[in-house]
């Protein structure tokens, strides 16, 4: 196993890409199920999560080839439908094979994703979303059994905007007989970037975006060739990094527009963004200002972003509310944050941050993906010593060489085995 060892108070500087978006390649590549043939999918980051998917598809039949800058995805000969439980507990994403299985092979068979650190999040919208498209499903033995001659268009609200469920479903529609009308989904820049993809082989959707999506099902639908949109989760991490570290850092490669409320409250902290087409240049202030953030759903403010927000917010001059509103528990970095010497109060799903002057290093231990980055990102300004992150195969989940790419901008950062105790 590995942690990451942190030196803190080197400011951030320099330049850096944003990589592939973690969460619109899962869905990219297993959009791959609905067609036979050869897909090519471009800017595909290197992360654990994508081996994950691609090692249940393989089992599935699918051949995958690394390819420059991407990956080539031969699904002609889909031999077998089911995801297996050990497979599956790694990655809660796993559920996106369900529709494009079900679509494609007529069954599916996949393990129920289960509870996670971050809460229950459970997977009931898929289901009866489906099931109001024709498919039988039943639950046994932990695993989810679908079946579908062919779905059938139909109208479906989902009771809350959910990205892998709105995915899913798109996914199912494609192939579906009929007109499916889908209402509050979720607007991710993820569910827009998979519907481009759809639509470039041979899919009708539209509405992707917005609260309403309809697709007209087509019986066969051909390979793609499709290049994955930058991350705006590893580009916000990037953003807050150097604002903590009162850096000076061009994140190039990026979308600004996806980020426009952290662009928004990392101005109201103090600090001095310009972007362009393709990239945020930003620099921290001297002295941090404390505000409040609320998650929300796209374009609220992103969960996969409160940890690290916080993190800065611990630094800050003054009080600042941090509230959860997407997922229950997901406040698992607080008592990590404590042990660096963070002054925080939980009160359900708010938390109340107190902002000290400085954090101080500790050995820390991650608990989840991004809590795991808030970590990191509390190590780059920590006092007094190094800073252990434990637990680090959560990171590797979701972003490709962290500390690589933060000791490319400065950061005094690296990587050590630990040996087995
Ligand atoms: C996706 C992202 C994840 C991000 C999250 C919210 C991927 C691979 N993962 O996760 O990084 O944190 O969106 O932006 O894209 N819910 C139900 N029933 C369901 C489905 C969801 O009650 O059937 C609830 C969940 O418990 C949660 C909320 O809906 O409270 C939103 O979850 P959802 O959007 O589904 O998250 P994921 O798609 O799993």
């Amino acid at each position: 196993m590995d942690k990451i060892v942190i030196e803190g108070g080197r400011p951030l500087k320099g330049q850096i890409a944003a990589g592939g978006a973690k969460n619109a390649a899962l869905p990219d590549i297993a959009a791959c199920l609905l067609a036979g043939g050869v897909h090519h999918i471009y800017n595909v980051p290197r992360l654990r999560d994508i081996e994950t998917i691609k090692g249940i598809m393989a089992r599935l039949g699918v051949v995958f080839k690394d390819i420059e800058n991407g990956l080539y995805v031969n699904a002609s000969d889909i031999k077998c439908h089911e995801a297996p439980y050990d497979m599956v507990k790694t990655m809660r994403a796993s559920i996106l094979l369900l529709g494009p299985l079900l679509a494609r092979h007529g069954r599916a068979r996949i393990s129920l994703p289960g509870g996670c650190a971050i809460g229950a999040r459970p997977v009931n919208l898929h289901l009866k979303a489906l099931a109001a498209m024709g498919a039988d499903i039943t639950l046994e033995h932990g695993y989810i059994n679908a079946r579908a001659d062919r779905l059938k268009g139909t109208r479906v609200f989902f009771d809350i905007p959910t990205v892998t469920g709105t995915e899913n479903i798109m996914m199912a529609a494609t192939r579906a007989e009929g007109l499916t009308v889908l209402k509050n989904v979720a607007k991710e820049p993820e569910i827009t970037d998979l519907a481009n993809m759809l639509r470039s082989m041979g899919a009708h959707i539209e509405g992707d975006g917005t609260d309403v999506i309809t697709i007209e099902g087509v019986k066969d639908l051909s390979p793609s060739e499709h290049t994955v949109i930058p991350d705006r989760i590893e580009t916000g991490t990037f953003m807050i990094a150097t604002v903590m570290t009162g850096g000076d850092v061009k994140i190039t490669d990026c979308r600004p527009e996806h980020l426009g409320v952290l662009i928004e409250k990392l101005e109201s902290v103090g600090a001095e963004i310009k972007t362009s087409d393709r990239a945020i240049h930003v620099k921290g202030p001297k002295t941090i200002e404390s505000v409040d953030i609320r998650t929300l759903p796209y374009p609220g403010f992103p969960t996969d972003l409160q940890a690290q927000f916080m993190a800065l917010m611990c630094i800050a001059k003054g009080w600042s509310m941090v509230r959860e509103t997407v997922f229950e528990n997901r406040f698992m970095h607080v008592s990590e944050l404590r042990r660096m010497g963070a002054d925080i109060e939980i009160n359900g799903a708010q938390a109340l941050v107190r902002g000290r002057k400085n954090l101080i290093a500790a050995p820390v231990m991650a608990t989840d993906l991004r809590a795991s980055a808030c970590l990191v990102l509390a190590g780059l300004v920590a006092e007094g010593g190094v800073t252990d992150v434990h637990r680090i195969y959560h990171l590797d989940r979701g972003y490709e060489s962290l500390e690589k790419k933060f000791a490319g901008l400065g950061a005094s950062i690296w990587r050590e085995k630990v040996s087995p105790q």
